[in-house]
């Protein structure tokens, strides 16, 4: 399963803003559309924005081949817009750093376009390949039964394929541990229902959606017996930000003694910031929560709050489990020291 394929000249696209209902790839060729596709959540989910942002660079770069005069100018224009697209998943600033880093060493000429296209394609399968490690690192967590609990979508379409919360889900399914996952529906744009509940459907692992407000009674149940869910940027400290609802979850799983895990690969940590605080936060157009599917659902004149995404704080989380292996507290210093 996957949502992203570079054709050579071309980038082509799952929309996933029309999942679970209809399968629709379409073919980019203009980094400006990949840039809108991302804004739009067409492409979404921490790796495979950093991933798509890669290949639009490349676009960009055969955009300008035949105008060596206008390369420079125009692949900073790309590097810009591309930035500009969506500000809270750090992965995209990783992906254009190590895109600007082959443009340093190559010179900003039409002659690294080899090399930039080899770039975007290691990112891509460097993810699936963090993905797959993860995958392991995660599931030796995973008692036999778990029931287990996800919220938005941190699965192979959010990725370069497999996925991180969803890549664990996966290896421990594959291992017989899985006996049922939740899966939150995560309002507003339902990225539970639309695209995790679709994976796991697909995959034939045993799913049930429920309404993020439900969460709480199935722990104070008994019914949840692990967390895993994505990250959008983890700062030094072990401070992260998710999709919005995820700092809820967590201090769910605290007063119900139930252990909460976030997947990530490196790609996704920012030793740069000392803490949650200064992760910056999207905030989304009202109609997102205003009108559900098109349909007006709040009266006009409402005042809104639509941030995407929140931070929880590290003291929440029982352990972060990376590429590199699953880590406990104290988080500063092992992210340090694995990543540094
Ligand atoms: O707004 P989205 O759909 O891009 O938000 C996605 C998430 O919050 C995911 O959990 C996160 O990006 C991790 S994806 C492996």
């Amino acid at each position: 399963m996957d949502a992203i394929r570079w054709k050579g000249t071309a980038l082509a696209l799952l929309d996933q803003t029309r999942l679970p209902v209809e399968e629709v790839w379409d073919d980019y060729t203009d980094y400006r559309a990949v840039a809108e596709a991302i804004r739009r959540l067409v492409v979404r989910g921490a790796p495979a924005i950093g991933i798509s942002a890669a290949y639009a660079v490349c676009l960009a770069a055969l955009e300008h081949q035949d105008r060596p005069g206008d390369f420079r100018p125009g692949l900073e224009a790309a590097l810009e817009t591309l930035a500009a697209s969506r500000p809270t998943a750090v992965n995209l600033f990783w992906a254009l750093d190590r895109m600007r880093g082959v443009l340093e060493a190559q010179g900003w000429t039409p002659q690294a376009i080899p090399a930039l296209i080899r770039e975007a394609e290691a990112i891509h399968r460097e993810d699936i390949a963090m993905n797959r490690k993860m995958g392991k690192h995660g599931a030796s967590l995973v008692p036999k039964g778990a029931r287990i609990l996800t919220h938005c979508n941190a699965g192979a379409i959010a990725t370069g394929g497999y996925g991180t919360a969803l890549g664990v889900v996966r290896a421990a399914h594959a291992a017989g541990h899985v006996a049922m996952v939740y899966c939150d529906e995560t309002r507003p744009l339902l990225q539970g229902a639309r695209l995790t509940a679709w994976e796991l459907v697909r995959d034939g692992i045993p799913a049930t959606l429920i309404t993020d407000g439900m969460a709480a009674s199935l722990m104070a149940q008994g019914k949840i017996d692990l967390v895993f869910l994505g990250c959008d940027r983890m700062a030094a400290n072990g401070d992260f930000a998710n999709k919005i609802g995820t700092y809820s979850v967590a201090v769910l799983a605290q007063y119900h003694g139930i252990p909460f895990y976030t997947v990530l690969p490196s790609s996704t940590i920012d030793l740069t910031i000392p803490d949650g605080k200064h992760i910056v936060i999207e905030e989304r157009s009202p109609e997102e929560v205003t009108h559900f599917a098109g349909v007006q659902t709040a009266p006009e004149g409402v005042g809104v709050y639509n941030p995407a995404f929140d931070v929880t704080p590290h003291q929440l989380l029982t352990g972060i489990v990376t590429e590199k292996g699953v880590i406990h507290p104290p988080f500063r210093e092992k992210l340090e020291a694995l990543f540094g």
